[in-house]
């Protein structure tokens, strides 16, 4: 699947322009589009980063890491997704930077999620759903949760003793066994649950376009 990921990530070089201020998302499909920046990282402005883990990297090409409140709204933002439906709405978060892509998914104008065949679903729900929550929430949100969608809610670990820790100091809760037949109307349930952050579900504010990887690469709009 990793060549599937690098050419949807070559294939999304050609939405980025001059000049351009880039949103950047998080992931092993996004890695590929940040090395792909790299070979001409003056070609563009700089990037709004989604994580600590792609700031990394585009430091190490010398793209300069811009602070979303001063660029104002961006042109386009690439990311990558867990999973995609027709509709270009997306299960996020697997990487566990999922605030921070909603944020700069909704600050940007076009939004162009690059994915390999595996991505694609009829239904989203197979990967589990990720939500940040605040850590003294944790177990409220999860009981909720449960009540809500009958869903397994899993905390989850880093290590066998340690919590995983979002960029943002929250926990995450994947919750199991879902089926997600109208993905807005959850989204704006589990939004409104008291100590969730966010959830990676992204139908409100979908994918513009889905690259799919592949001998040619496959543009959804
Ligand atoms: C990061 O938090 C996620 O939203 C990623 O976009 C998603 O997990 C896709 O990752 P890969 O590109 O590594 O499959």
């Amino acid at each position: 699947m990793s060549e599937a990921k690098r050419l949807a990530a070559e294939k999304a070089l050609q939405y980025v322009e001059d000049g351009m201020i880039v949103g950047v998302g998080t992931g092993s499909t996004v890695a590929y589009f940040i090395d792909a920046l790299g070979r001409a990282p003056e070609r563009i402005k700089g990037a709004v980063s989604s994580s600590e883990q792609s700031t990394a990297q585009l430091k190490k090409y010398g793209i300069e890491i811009l602070d979303l409140n001063h660029t104002g709204e961006l042109a386009l933002y690439v990311d990558g997704a867990d999973e995609c439906n027709p509709a270009r709405q997306l299960i996020k978060g697997g990487g566990g930077a999922l605030t921070r892509e909603k944020i700069i998914a909704e600050a940007s104008q076009q939004f162009v999620c690059i994915v390999d065949p595996s991505k694609q679903v009829d239904v989203l729900g197979r990967f589990p759903l990720p939500v940040e929550v605040v850590p003294m929430a944790r177990s409220l949100v999860a009981r909720e949760i449960l009540a809500l969608t009958g869903g397994q809610p899993v905390f989850r670990m880093q290590s066998e003793t340690q919590a995983f820790v979002t960029d943002n100091g929250n926990h995450i809760l994947d919750i199991h066994h879902l089926n997600i037949t109208d993905p807005m109307a959850l989204e704006a349930a589990i939004n409104q649950i008291p100590g969730v952050v966010c959830v990676g579900l992204f139908a409100r504010r979908p994918a513009d376009v889905v690259i799919v990887g592949g001998e040619p690469p496959q543009v959804l709009r």
